[in-house]
């Protein structure tokens, strides 16, 4: 490699993102420069910085200088009020009102999968690895001049793992971040909903021509080049039922026209490089091989960690706090035992005495802190909110991301009896609906048991 090619290849990336606004219902169609200068910044909404793509250094400063800035301007689309795009459902001819909708198709990137990115928590760089791997991906096979049936890429990726770890919620959030992403190649994006239950139960005997009825029209939208089209197929076990258990008689004949069909469908997809598909699966071990040989990336999406559990449950229980449905200053207990809800003070680490004060700097009393906040600065208060907390995420092994969203709620409306309460009630609260859940859950697991050695 050259020196000038290695350069390349090195120089680190800043993904800036700027929302412009919407102005009197009509969305701003001008360029970044325009916008940046100061006459007419009124313009933006947001600016941020959101990711960085290169080989992390020692430090994770960078200069301006030995970096490349790569901005990205965009508008968020108001799908509901979108109805020239709008659901598009599959009539059979003939049949009546009540046909299901098998497609939706939403204007990306969307006023609605706004903040949903952000939402999601994991434990590892997940979401931002598969963001940069879509968007070189992408980058890369808009070359004309590659050959596809010397490079087998077919654009498809299978997020898949336990129910509620978030697959479908990630798969959402790439497509949007995706159209971000590439704002440059493609002017504009769509996220294209396959309801894969409805194509196989409401049309029994005729699921595999709605399929290819389906990707025919799939295809009818990716034929403007300029935009990016994003499929996904949630649950896509459904659509893709493995061949070989229908030849053993588990399966009947039309999911597996419909598996043949699906195949067909993405050899087609795979040939228009603005196409992209994301699957998620609860039951890979269910899914067709041919389909599973034609996945580019197989991610598995577990579920949390305790770090993580900790963090989503934290960002819960902060929005609560928020709300002022939990508060906590109003318990004198919480203040006295020890002194968590007085102000807390960065720079309290154990080598800090109280009297030196200078290098003390307030931070918000009012929220539950991080983790890291918490092993550096809380180690010696075994009862503040953030260590009680961090006891119950440790007993949230096996639980999904979806079941520690709920938890918190569920706390308060099962076992909080007043509008509000302190922080402290809370987390009785969340360790009383943590103890049910777990119960639940193993009642589940032992009936499960029961009936497989029944049957
Ligand atoms: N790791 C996570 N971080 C934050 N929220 C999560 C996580 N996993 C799941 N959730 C939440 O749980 C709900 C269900 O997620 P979903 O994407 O439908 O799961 P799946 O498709 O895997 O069944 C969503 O509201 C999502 O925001
Ligand atoms: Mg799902």
């Amino acid at each position: 490699m050259t020196s000038s090619a290695s350069a390349i290849a090195l120089k680190p990336s800043f993904h800036v993102e700027v929302r412009l606004k919407t102005v009197g219902g009509a969305f701003v169609r001008t360029d970044l420069v325009f916008c940046l200068s100061l006459p007419h910044a009124y313009l933006i909404e947001s600016i941020n910085v959101v990711d960085f793509s290169g080989t992390e250094g020692e430090t994770s400063f960078h200069r301006l200088q030995d970096v490349q800035l790569d901005v990205q301007a965009y508008e968020l689309h108001e799908n509901e009020e979108d109805s020239s795009l709008g659901t598009h459902n599959m009539h059979r001819e003939g049949d009546g009102e009540d046909a299901l909708p098998q497609v939706r198709v939403a204007a990306l990137p969307s006023k609605s999968l706004n903040g949903i990115w952000e939402s999601l928590v994991f434990g590892d760089e997940i979401p931002a690895r598969l963001l940069r791997f879509t968007t070189r991906m992408m980058s890369i096979m808009k070359n004309p001049a590659l050959n596809l049936t010397i490079l087998n890429w077919n654009r498809l990726i299978l997020l898949y793992g336990p129910p509620g770890s978030g697959k479908t919620t990630l798969a959402k959030a790439l497509a949007q971040k995706l159209t971000i992403r590439l704002g440059k190649q493609f002017t504009q994006g769509k996220l294209i909903e396959v309801n894969s239950h409805s194509v196989l139960s409401k049309w029994f005997g005729e699921s595999s021509k709605l399929v290819g009825k389906m990707f025919d029209s799939i295809h009818v939208m990716a034929e403007e080049e300029t935009t990016l089209i994003c499929v996904l197929i949630d649950e896509v076990e459904t659509l893709t039922s493995s061949r070989e258990r229908a030849a053993s008689g588990n399966e009947c004949g039309d999911a597996l026209r419909a598996t043949n069909q699906v195949l067909t469908a993405l050899d087609r997809l795979r040939h228009r490089p603005n196409v992209i598909v994301f699957c998620t699966s609860n039951l890979v071990s269910t899914i067709d091989s041919a389909f599973l040989d034609r996945v580019d990336v197989k991610q598995h999406i577990s579920n949390p960690c305790p770090a993580t559990a900790y963090e989503i449950l934290r960002i819960s229980l902060n929005e609560l706090i928020r709300c002022n449905l939990l508060v906590p200053l109003s318990d004198p207990d919480d203040v006295d035992e020890d002194s968590d809800n007085a102000v807390q003070l960065v720079g309290d680490s154990p080598s800090t005495s109280p009297s030196s004060g200078e290098d003390w700097v307030l931070m918000d009393s009012r929220t539950i802190p991080t983790l890291l906040y918490m092993n550096v600065h809380l180690w010696k208060r075994p009862n503040c909110p953030a260590r009680k907390l961090w006891r119950i995420a440790q007993r949230c092994d096996g639980l999904s991301g979806r079941t520690l969203r709920r938890l918190p709620f569920l706390a308060l409306a099962l076992h909080i009896h007043s509008e509000a309460c302190t922080v402290r009630e809370g987390l009785v609260a969340l360790a009383m609906a943590l103890d049910e859940e777990i119960g639940k859950e193993d009642e589940i697991k032992r009936e499960a048991r029961e009936g497989e050695e029944t049957s």
